[in-house]
């Protein structure tokens, strides 16, 4: 086990006191006694519906090495045979190791905010910078809260770069999360109406995705994508945190790193780019022009951060869609076979678009169709009715033949469509996904391309998974590209 934290380590970041002999090290951090690896520490974090509190012994079961939990609720945990370190605040202490982390680190760290994208360019970071070097990235979407002190206190000690994700659903809350990562080089990747929710404008969006600059080290870089409506306000709004350098990527002439011609296919997309002034082709093996700014956004970040521009252009080969994400599997053979993107994960407006344009441009066999299941979009305020209702340009614009509907904000939409001339591809709108399986099943037949997107919330990947058992059992899909 190689040890991320020694017992003194840990004692002299957090403070608080230990009960029982603490362990020589910990080989890595849990807040999840699920998934927590023999010779963890756990930290029993009080969520909204759960307190970890309550899991200690579960941990302890697990192997947990110790347990960090909180003085106030002591009494509450019954006598157990594990070190504990006593503190009066879990999530507080979790801070101080992460601030530990970020103290004894010599790695070039990024941090990554945006309405949408954020967890993809992550992840292309991730794969285009081990080509250079050791990289520690942040798991999952872990970019709330509790999310990024772990990700950041979970950082080996010795690594050379350190990618995180920074969300926000208020604004304020990216400002104490950049401030613990204090990023080399802060992105924005898309302002959008995502989480509308507590936000009257896009405008308010921005400067709350603005607040990441507010971390960047001195001598920092803010990258911000030139495509974005909103460029400009983050520009002035990098350069008042006092980022030394504000640069951009994109399409717009005014990008440093600019994407030159991009050439959209079902599989992926054959990209020229002039990199600072390094120009490149590419094939990249993701479909949608939205993974093409990713991607370049994610060379700039990289480039930035000090990595082998050339290893990690190569690298861009080695890329996948995510599942949930864009994700496409052929299911069955030939011109007979079932297409199924699977955009499951989540939907806003931006990405709705981005995935209906991803579906315009695949195919369907000789007797198939372009079909779209679509559920709600969640957390868009008082916005929502509208934002759902102005799905139906897109949708048109797609070329979709079928158009599936489940969820009760998407209603609206569906109202709408039923009295323009969308009705002719409207094929039904459903409480529930649940609800809407059947009669979606039923109606897919061979040729036809299906795309599924919705909040997460929706359970939409419940719909992926029942085409999947359906058109190609046994496992027989294929992931295409
Ligand atoms: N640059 C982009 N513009 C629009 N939509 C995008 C972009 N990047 C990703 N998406 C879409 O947004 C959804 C969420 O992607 P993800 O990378 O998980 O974003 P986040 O972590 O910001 O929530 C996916 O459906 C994805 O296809
Ligand atoms: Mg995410």
């Amino acid at each position: 086990m190689t040890m991320l934290w020694t017992g003194d380590e840990l004692m002299a970041a957090m403070g608080g006191r230990a009960v029982g002999d603490l362990p020589g090290g910990v080989g890595g951090l849990s807040i999840d006694s699920r998934t927590l690896a023999s010779g963890e520490l756990f930290f029993a974090i009080a969520g909204d519906r759960l307190d970890g509190h309550d899991y200690v012994q579960h941990a302890a079961d697990a192997g947990a090495a110790a347990a960090v939990v909180s003085e106030s609720k002591l009494d509450s945990i019954d006598p157990i045979k594990m070190p504990l370190i006593v503190v009066d605040d879990v999530l507080a202490s979790l801070r101080d190791l992460a601030r530990a982390a970020r103290a004894r680190t010599d790695a070039r760290i990024i941090a990554v905010t945006g309405s949408a994208g954020k967890t993809t360019t992550k992840s292309m970071l991730a794969t285009l910078l081990s080509a250079t070097g050791s990289v520690h990235a942040a798991e999952r979407s872990f970019n709330n809260h509790w999310g990024v002190p772990l990700s950041l206190a979970r950082m080996p000690r010795d690594c050379d770069f350190g990618v995180f994700e920074i969300g926000m659903n208020h604004a304020g809350e990216i400002t104490p999360l950049t401030k613990l990562v204090r990023p080399h080089i802060a992105m924005v990747t898309l302002v959008a109406a995502a989480h509308l929710g507590a936000f009257d404008s896009l405008d308010g969006i921005a400067d709350a995705k603005a607040e990441i600059f507010c971390g960047l080290e001195g001598g920092g870089t803010a990258l911000i994508n030139r495509d974005d409506e909103r460029c400009e306000q983050l520009a002035a709004s990098a350069r008042a945190a006092g980022a030394e350098n504000v640069l951009g990527y994109g399409a717009s002439a005014d990008a440093q790193f600019r994407i030159i011609e991009v050439h959209p296919g079902e599989e992926g997309s054959a990209v020229a780019v002039d990199l600072d002034g390094h120009a490149a082709d590419f094939d990249l093996p993701v479909p949608g022009t939205h993974m093409v700014s990713n991607v370049v956004g994610a060379l700039a970040a990289a480039s930035l951060a000090g990595a082998d521009l050339d290893k990690a252009i190569a690298a861009t080969g080695q890329l996948r869609p995510e599942a949930g994400r864009g994700r496409a599997m052929v299911l069955g053979e030939g011109a007979a076979a079932v297409r199924l993107i699977d955009e499951s994960y989540n939907a806003n407006p931006a990405s709705m678009a981005a995935a209906l344009e991803v579906l315009a441009g695949t195919a369907p066999g000789p007797d198939g169709r372009r079909i779209a299941v679509l559920g709600d979009m969640l957390e868009l305020g008082t916005a929502s009715e509208r934002l759902h209702r102005e799905l139906e340009e897109p949708i048109t614009r797609a070329g979709v033949d079928r158009l599936w509907l489940a969820g009760p904000l998407i209603a609206a939409l569906a109202q709408q469509m039923e009295r323009s001339a969308g009705r002719s591809c409207l094929a039904g709108h459903f409480a529930t996904a649940d609800a809407l399986r059947a009669p979606l099943l039923a109606d897919i037949r061979p040729g036809d391309v299906i795309m599924i997107k919705a909040s997460n919330g929706l359970n939409f990947a419940a719909l992926v998974d029942a085409i999947r058992d359906r058109f190609a059992p046994q496992g027989a899909a294929r992931n295409a590209g």
